[in-house]
């Protein structure tokens, strides 16, 4: 068994789509990379400087494309001591938008097992980014019986809803965005996690509000923090002077020369707004309050930001019709000297420079958003020494409450705004006040370590507790169901397959013995069963005989695999075994041939078709010929000298246990696989550890000159527990 430590918290957050590195993130590269990137790097880091907590994984996707950078085909990228980037590949090496990733994610979550299964501990939190990671933390989390924590970033709804809202055809939103199916994987994560993480509580009304179980109370409201390393108080510099490094330098040479080239009195203070260009941002909401205002535009200059700019004609209709009204105020109120509309501006290395230099000049930092959901840049002015003024409608509303450093604003009201910046332009100890009120404010509310805090406290709420003494452990252990079954299968490193009928099934008393042992080894040793029968066929077996609940259950023929106790299908497995598959192509071919017979209904399968067929003048031939002419790749199985099976090309009893040995990572001296007829001989041939019962059908003789295959004397389960013995999986 593998060394199982109790100490810290082991969290794995899930972050699947994007460009994610842990130096100079490229934030705003494209719709894919923007706050959720910073967010996850944050988060990760600063959740593994907590010392209850020992290993902290951000597990992203591994790209490989020469049209990125090399970073991202890294699998392991530390950030800290306790923190590191994990890389895991899906759907190829390129690198591919968030939409184009959902065929893909049961990949992932495999690799993801793949990657747990190599680690000294399972996770004890799953915590997904977005639709597409929630799913996969939410899968993981029942593979491995971990907490599932979710935070959504944005939702399908509101998404799909603003999309129609701007004219788009309900065809083409779920065309280009897959819209309707992530709003279903999103159903499910918000009826399934145990904690979501929002932002702000208008999310949870009017954002989770409007999904089917989007109204429980597993909320929590945990405004992300900032990097005060960045956003640091413009103050900082004056007393520090190492902070002034060369390159702080240039970057804010290089800002004041741009602000300069616009304005005639650059000693003046500036009122300063960032944002992208973007109607309801309502620039021309801030630009209309200064230009009808003298007293402003006598005591201040004015600077707006507004994302990166090459060609306006170039640019979309919106963004475009935002710059060249800017413009066009410009001229209408004759700002020429006193309005800053810089074309590009680096977010990363000039942004925090930007907000000191406004500080130093006693300026304000003004959102004009008529609504703001949150208001990060509030914060990280805020941070910096800046007092603020924005809407009262949305984020800022907290932001003011819980910092005291602004003033809150009508933001539809030109005037309003005016009034509200000359208040603190004028009154020096009230920007005084404000700024440093911002300073401290951001400290307690809005920094990583508070976020981290609180989200910790979340988790543990959650957590059974944690610090039991060993003897209350073994207790609790009792008590509990049997863990997961991907701890299970993980942690304990043997594995016996065995078929039911005429193999596990035939002999009652051995059959009693067998289950016994399972019991009595339920640590070493792990089982499944390999059978023709389907899930329910599977079922009754077992209820007949009274079976306790085998941890793997492959059905139909290796068409499916399912782990106990609640027997959740592999659907990964279910993927990779549509390949090529026509079910409904193949059963028209064969309906020709007036020998096949039809099997009742539960021999049918999504992927298996099954006939009676009784085998004579080549029969079996001509089918497997006429499949071949048509193309129609698929494996024919006969057994018994009765059943016909047609399944996918990649499926078989024997493809399905290679498929979980690997997902696993069992080694295959440690496994052992027992059979008692033909339609065993596949997996029996491809197991490095292969068991035959003494009461074997004929057609199993062959093997016996195989080396990996022992042929035992015993009859049914007595065989079995002969073969375990045999290959020392019992002990000494
Ligand atoms: C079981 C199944 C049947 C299948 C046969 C051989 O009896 O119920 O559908 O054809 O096994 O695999
Ligand atoms: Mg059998």
């Amino acid at each position: 068994m593998k060394e199982v430590n109790k100490e810290g918290l082991y969290i794995q957050l899930f972050s699947v789509h994007g460009l994610i590195r842990g130096t100079s993130p490229e934030l705003g590269r494209d719709a894919d990379t923007g706050g959720q990137v910073k967010y996850v790097l944050e988060l990760a880091k600063a959740l593994g400087e907590h010392v209850e907590v020992d290993q902290v994984d951000l597990i992203t996707r591994l790209i490989n494309d020469p049209a990125v950078a090399p970073d991202y085909a890294v699998p392991i990228e530390p950030l800290s001591e306790h923190a590191r980037i994990v890389r895991l590949g899906c759907g190829g090496k390129k690198y591919r938008r968030k939409e184009l990733l959902w065929p893909h994610l049961e990949q992932f979550i495999d690799n993801a097992i793949r990657f747990i299964n190599s680690q000294q501990r399972v996770p004890d939190i799953f915590h997904g980014h977005y639709a597409d990671a929630g799913y996969v933390a939410m899968r993981l989390s029942e593979a491995f019986d971990g907490h599932f924590v979710f935070t959504g970033h944005s939702l399908g709804r509101n998404k799909k809803e603003k999309l129609l809202r701007d004219g788009l055809s309900e065809s083409r939103i779920d065309r280009q965005y897959r819209i309707n199916h992530r709003i279903s994987v999103e159903e499910k994560i918000i009826d399934r996690a145990e904690l979501i993480i929002t932002s702000t509580r208008q999310e949870i009304d009017e954002q989770y509000g409007l999904y089917k179980h989007g109204k429980h109370n597993r909320f929590t409201v945990i405004p992300p923090g900032i990097d005060l390393q960045t956003f640091y108080p413009y103050y900082d510099p004056q007393l520090d002077g190492e902070l002034f490094n060369e390159e702080v330098k240039q970057t804010r040479h290089t800002l004041l020369r741009e602000l300069h080239r616009f304005w005639t009195a650059p000693e003046k203070p500036f009122i300063l707004a960032l944002c992208r260009p973007d109607h309801r941002k309502n620039i021309t909401g801030l630009i209309e309050a200064y230009g009808t205002s003298p007293e402003l535009q006598k005591i201040a200059n004015l600077a707006i930001f507004a994302g990166i700019r090459k060609d306006i004609s170039a640019m979309e209709d919106n963004e475009q019709a935002v710059l060249t009204d800017m413009l066009l105020q410009m001229d209408r109120y004759d700002l020429y000297g006193k309005l800053a509309i810089p074309k590009h501006h680096d977010f990363s290395t000039e942004v925090p420079e930007l907000y000191r230099i406004c500080a130093e000049s006693q300026g304000v930092f003004v959102n004009p958003a008529l609504i703001e959901p949150f208001g990060l840049t509030l914060i990280e002015a805020s941070a910096s020494g800046l007092p603020i003024v924005a809407t009262s409608s949305g984020g800022p509303v907290d932001i003011v409450g819980n910092c005291e450093n602004g003033i809150l604003v009508e933001a539809s009201d030109p005037e309003n705004i005016a009034r509200a910046i000359l208040t603190i332009l004028i009154d020096e100890p009230l920007w005084s006040n404000f700024s440093n009120n911002g300073i401290k404010g951001v400290r307690t509310h809005y920094s990583w370590q508070s976020h981290s805090m609180k989200t910790l406290q979340q988790f543990n709420r959650i957590m059974p507790k944690r610090d039991l003494e060993p003897a209350e452990t073994t207790q609790r252990m009792q008590e509990l169901p049997s863990p997961s079954y991907g701890s299970r299968l993980t942690k304990v490193d043997h594995l016996m397959i065995t078929d039911i009928d005429n193999t596990l099934v035939g002999d009652d008393q051995s059959m009693r013995e067998l289950f016994w042992i399972l019991r009595e080894r339920r640590d070493e040793l792990v089982w499944g069963v390999a059978t023709g029968r389907s899930l329910e066929l599977t079922l009754d077996a077992m209820t007949v005989h009274n079976f306790p609940m085998p941890d793997i259950l492959i059905c139909s023929v290796g068409t499916e695999i399912y782990y106990g106790p609640d027997l959740r299908r592999d659907r990964s497995w279910e993927q990779h075994i549509t390949y090529q598959w026509k079910p409904e192509a193949i059963k028209e071919v064969l309906n020709s041939f007036a020998f096949l017979v039809f099997q009742e209904a539960e021999g049918q399968r999504s992927h298996k078709i099954s006939y009676y067929l009784e085998e004579k003048e080549d029969r079996l031939k001509s089918i497997q010929d006429r499949l071949k002419q048509r193309k129609l790749r698929c494996r024919t199985i006969y057994s018994h000298g009765q059943f016909l099976d047609i399944l996918p090309i990649r499926a078989s009893k024997g493809k399905a246990i290679e498929y979980i040995l690997n997902k696993f990572d069992f080694s295959p001296l440690k496994v052992m696989v027992a059979g008692d007829s033909g339609n065993d001989e596949d997996m029996l041939d491809s197991a490095a550890r292969g068991l035959v019962v003494g009461n074997h059908s004929e057609e199993l003789e062959k093997l016996r000159r195989k080396q990996n295959i022992y042929f035992s004397s015993s009859d049914y389960a007595a065989g079995i527990i002969d073969g375990l013995k045999h290959y020392g999986f019992l002990g000494s």
